[in-house]
């Protein structure tokens, strides 16, 4: 029984260029979006890691070419945005998930570089690459670009000054760019994980991040890569049409905490 046939949950043959798709949550997302039809560009800065990506998802039948793409490298963005043209023909849907974090205080020696890192990686490459795919998505029938911040986009913790500057700016960028984009036919949303089981937080031990997790988080237990990853994807099906501008957090109920 369809009462409503105007808006599809299907995303089969979408093309998608995915961000940082060597590892965590972007190597969940490549793979999720090609269970789901995608055609997925499976971009990183570790080229090993994505090919490797690449032939598990067609080895399970799914479309996938893998690239190497350094957010920060501007030649590198256009490189590959040619390339999934020349590939493809079309681009539907961008998703900007590479990240790096760093610790550090704000009186280290190396704080500047920290900065100038972290911002270049975690919020300057998400619109350079925006800007470069902006042509193709204007021509689709479902433009979507998903940005990841982090619910350091919305709260802040001590010591991660650079990271969190940078997440915030996600926000507003997205939320900026969804007023800009929405009435021309590309809906921009953003996605706030809690903490996730990925190598970004592999190096914290399972003792901490069971106490952490039954301290502060709602579900008492770290989210997984793929559990974000529906949740990315949610927000490209063409029925997700009049969602645009939100921050969306998947952090096992993190946010709603007040203790
Ligand atoms: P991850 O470390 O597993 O994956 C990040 C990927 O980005 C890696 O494959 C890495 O090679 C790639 N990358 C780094 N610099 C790059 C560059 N210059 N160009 C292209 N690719 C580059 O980490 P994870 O956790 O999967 O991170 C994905 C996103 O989620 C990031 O934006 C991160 O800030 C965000 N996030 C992670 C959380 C967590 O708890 N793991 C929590 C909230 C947000």
């Amino acid at each position: 029984m369809n009462l409503f046939k105007n808006l599809s949950r299907s995303v089969e043959g979408k093309i998608a260029i995915i961000t940082g798709a060597g590892s965590g949550m972007g190597e969940a997302t490549a793979k999720v979006f090609a269970a789901e039809g995608i055609k997925v560009v499976a971009t990183d800065i570790n080229l090993e890691e994505v090919e490797r990506v690449s032939s598990e998802i067609k080895s399970s039948g799914g479309s996938c070419m893998p690239m190497l793409l350094d957010v920060t490298d501007k030649q590198s963005i256009e490189q590959c945005v040619k390339s999934s043209i020349d590939e493809y023909s079309s681009l539907d849907i961008v998703i900007n998930n590479a990240g790096i974090s760093s610790v550090t205080t704000v009186d280290d020696e190396n704080y500047e570089n920290y900065w100038d890192d972290t911002l270049n990686v975690v919020l300057t490459g998400q619109i350079k690459l925006i800007r470069a795919a902006l042509p193709y998505l204007l021509k689709s029938d479902n433009g979507r670009i998903v940005n990841i911040s982090s619910t350091e986009g919305f709260g802040a913790s001590p010591f991660h000054s650079p990271y969190t500057a940078a997440k915030h700016g996600v926000i507003g960028l997205t939320r900026s760019l969804a007023l800009e984009l929405g009435p021309q036919g590309i809906t921009v949303n953003c996605i706030c994980p809690g903490p996730i089981n990925t190598n970004m937080t592999s190096a914290i031990d399972d003792k901490d991040k069971n106490i952490y997790a039954k301290r502060r988080v709602g579900l008492k237990r770290y989210g997984e890569p793929e559990e974000v990853a529906h949740a990315t994807l949610n927000l490209c099906l063409p029925s997700s049409s009049y969602i645009n501008g939100v921050y969306l957090p998947v952090d096992g109920g993190l946010s709603i905490r007040r203790a």
